[in-house]
């Protein structure tokens, strides 16, 4: 892996899905760009903004400004913040409001937020008029390494996390790095879990350079960008061979089966982020590839000791309220885990590890020896 630019320039990653095929732009102050580049793309265009209150505050202005200079009208939908509004009630409060601005089949949805929003926005835009195009302009590390990447929307189900979605692919994604300044530490610590992910799932070299040059992407330097369009690649790629996750897409869900599990166990509240949940299901991935003899030791080691040395949880114990009931619990969370969208008639499917930068699929998991190794972890106070 070569070192980044002392300054970077803004990057295109292209997403290669033929006729659905979309850019994602990545540098620092891009959110200036986008009235220009949804004008260019969609000639007389309207467009709905939906965002959070918090987004609002710092980027809704920014963001109406961008596009009312490029001509490009705009009506502003605001949700309350957090993952609780990824539910039926708050979109039908979105879908009713884009009604309300008018927005048509020709027009553009524009979800400017972290990970809820752009999950939120973009399902309220796959249902709409039966389908609505819709630009991704994610605010949080974790939506612009991740989530706004890929065409998965949804909400969450009282009886489970994402239950209820739709692939719909973005038009366009935005990635202008300058707004992560404004992230709380906590919360650019989350999304990094992810920048980490690709690392340990596909790209040894890249695990490598984030060891040496973490402190580089915290402190946001060119590295920054770098460490955001290595992972946007790795992203694009995946999607591009395996749009509907019917293989090699569900090596992105690392550390997913068990943070899931383990964000429903906290009540999806701020006790857990998503990026916290995934940092020790990702730990908890390689430690039980590492129990089935299929990681060294030492490499399940080296994953749970970058992670910790940025700031992440990295074990059950680490979670807040972790003796509360539910969370030091190994049938609870496996009862979790059997909701995932992953459980085939009752075996469950992880992905595990093989190396730093190997990982693989395995379906067909018996919970039994999930259950011995949770309750081994759990002994360990
Ligand atoms: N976040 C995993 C995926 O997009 O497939």
């Amino acid at each position: 892996m070569t070192a980044p630019l002392k300054h970077f320039a803004s990057v295109t990653v292209d997403v290669a899905l033929g006729d659905r095929a979309y850019d994602i732009v990545i540098g620092r102050d891009e959110l200036a760009s986008l009235g220009t580049r949804v004008a260019a793309l969609r000639p007389g265009v309207r467009t709905a903004i939906v965002t959070d209150r918090t987004v609002a505050k710092h980027w809704l202005e920014p963001t109406e400004a961008s596009l009312a200079a490029a001509g490009v009208p705009t009506a502003r939908i605001i949700v309350e913040e957090g993952e609780g509004s990824k539910s039926y009630a708050t979109l039908s409060q979105v879908s009713e409001a884009l009604i309300a601005a008018k927005i048509e089949r020709n027009d553009l949805v524009i979800a400017l937020g972290g990970g809820v929003v752009g999950d939120l926005a973009g399902f309220a835009a796959a249902i709409l008029r039966r389908g609505v195009d819709f630009v991704q302009v994610p605010t949080s590390l974790l939506a612009q390494v991740d989530s706004s990447v890929g065409g998965k929307t949804g909400i969450n189900s009282p009886q489970g996390k994402n239950l209820i979605g739709a692939f719909h692919q973005p038009v366009l994604v935005i990635a202008d790095t300058s707004v992560l300044d404004t992230l709380s530490p906590r919360q650019f610590r989350a999304g990094y879990a992810e920048v980490a992910k690709y690392g340990i799932l596909g790209d040894e070299a890249f695990f490598a350079w984030l060891e040496k040059n973490h402190a580089d992407v915290f402190s946001g330097s060119a590295a920054r960008e770098h460490a955001i369009a290595t992972s946007c690649r790795a992203k694009a790629g995946v999607v591009s061979r395996d749009e509907r996750e019917t293989g090699e897409r569900a090596l992105l869900n690392l550390g997913h089966t068990f943070g899931h599990a383990l964000e429903a166990a906290t009540g999806f509240s701020d006790r857990l982020f998503h990026g916290e949940g995934v940092s020790v299901g990702m730990v908890l991935a390689a430690q039980f590839s590492a129990q089935l003899g299929m990681i060294s030791p030492d490499d399940a080691t080296r994953i749970e000791r970058h992670l910790s040395a940025v700031g992440l949880p990295t074990r059950l114990q680490d979670i807040a309220g972790f003796a509360q009931e539910g969370l030091a619990d190994a049938d609870a969370l496996l009862a979790l885990m059997a909701q995932d969208k992953k459980v085939k008639r009752g075996k469950l499917t992880f992905i595990l590890l093989e190396a730093v930068g190997r990982a693989v699929i395995a379906n067909n998991v018996e919970p039994a020896p999930v259950r011995d190794f949770l309750q081994g972890k759990l002994a360990k106070h």
